[in-house]
C-alpha cells in the first residue's frame, strides 16, 4: 500500500497541502510536525523541514520511517540554466551537493568520499508523471534537469556561471540532494521540483520575496497532478 511522502522547507511551500490535504493524524519527530491524511484518494503524510540539507535529511528518515513508500519535494529554487525564467519549473534528473568539497584530497566537486553515489537520480516513473504534469500545466516553461543542493542561498552572477559550467545545474536549492541521499540510502523512489522564484544572481534577494509565493504554487500544482497520476 502506497503512502505518499511531500516534503517543502518552508511555510509557503506546504500552505497549499495544508488546504488541499484531508489531513487525519499529527505527529512531531525531531521537532518537526508531521500530518497524515488523503489527498485525492491517496495516503499522504507531509511536512515543513526547515531550511537546509541537514534539516531536510531528518526529516526525510522520519518520513520513511513512519512509512512513506515515495517521497516527492515541493518548493522553490533559484535559476542557474539561463533558459529558465521565474515562475519555471525543473524536475529533477538529478540531485547533486555542490558545497561538497574534498578536493584537496583527489575527489571530485561534489563527491562524498567512499561512498558508491554523490549523483543521486530521481525515479523513472515520478519524473515521467512529472514531465506529463508539466507539458499540461506550464507548457514550454518545465524542463527535466540537475538540482544542485547546498547549504547557501546563491546570490551572484559568477557563483551562478561557475556552478552551471562545473555541474551543468538547472537550478540551486538547499534541499533536493540531502532528501535524494537518504532515499538513496533507503532505497526508495524520489523526485524533486522546483519552481524558480529568482535567478540567484544580484536581484535573488528581492526576487525571492517577490515571487516565492507564486512560484511555491506553481510548485505545489505539479504535486497535486503528479499525486493523481500515482
Ligand atoms: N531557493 C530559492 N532561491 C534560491 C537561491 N538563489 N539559492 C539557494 N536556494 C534558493
Amino acid at each position: 500500500n502506497q503512502k505518499i511522502g511531500i516534503i517543502g522547507a518552508m511555510n509557503e511551500e506546504i500552505e497549499l497541502l495544508h488546504q488541499q490535504v484531508k489531513k487525519a493524524s499529527h505527529f512531531v519527530k525531531a521537532g518537526i510536525s508531521f500530518y497524515e491524511g488523503h489527498f485525492y484518494g491517496k495516503d499522504v503524510i507531509f511536512c515543513k523541514s526547515g531550511v537546509g540539507k541537514v534539516n531536510a535529511a531528518v526529516c526525510t528518515q522520519a518520513m520513511l520511517d513512519a512509512g512513506a513508500t515515495s517521497i516527492l519535494f515541493t518548493g522553490v529554487a533559484g535559476a542557474l540554466d539561463p533558459k529558465l525564467a521565474i515562475g519555471d519549473i525543473v524536475i529533477s534528473s538529478s540531485c547533486i551537493q555542490h558545497d561538497v568539497d574534498v578536493t584537496p584530497l583527489g575527489f571530485k566537486r561534489g563527491e562524498i568520499p567512499y561512498q558508491a553515489r554523490s549523483e543521486y537520480v530521481a525515479d523513472k516513473t515520478l519524473v515521467r508523471l512529472a514531465q506529463e504534469a508539466g507539458e499540461n500545466l506550464f507548457t514550454g516553461r518545465c524542463l527535466v534537469g540537475k538540482v544542485l543542493s547546498g547549504d547557501q542561498f546563491i546570490a551572484s552572477r559568477s557563483v551562478v556561471d561557475e556552478l552551471y559550467r562545473t555541474f551543468g545545474g538547472a537550478c540551486a536549492e538547499m534541499e533536493g540532494a540531502a532528501v535524494a541521499q537518504v532515499c538513496d540510502m533507503n532505497e526508495t523512489p524520489f523526485v524533486v521540483i522546483r519552481s524558480m522564484s529568482d535567478k540567484a544572481d544580484g536581484s535573488a534577494h528581492v526576487n525571492f520575496a517577490e515571487f516565492t509565493i507564486q512560484a511555491s504554487e506553481h510548485s505545489f500544482l505539479m504535486i497535486q497532478e503528479i499525486v493523481k497520476g500515482l
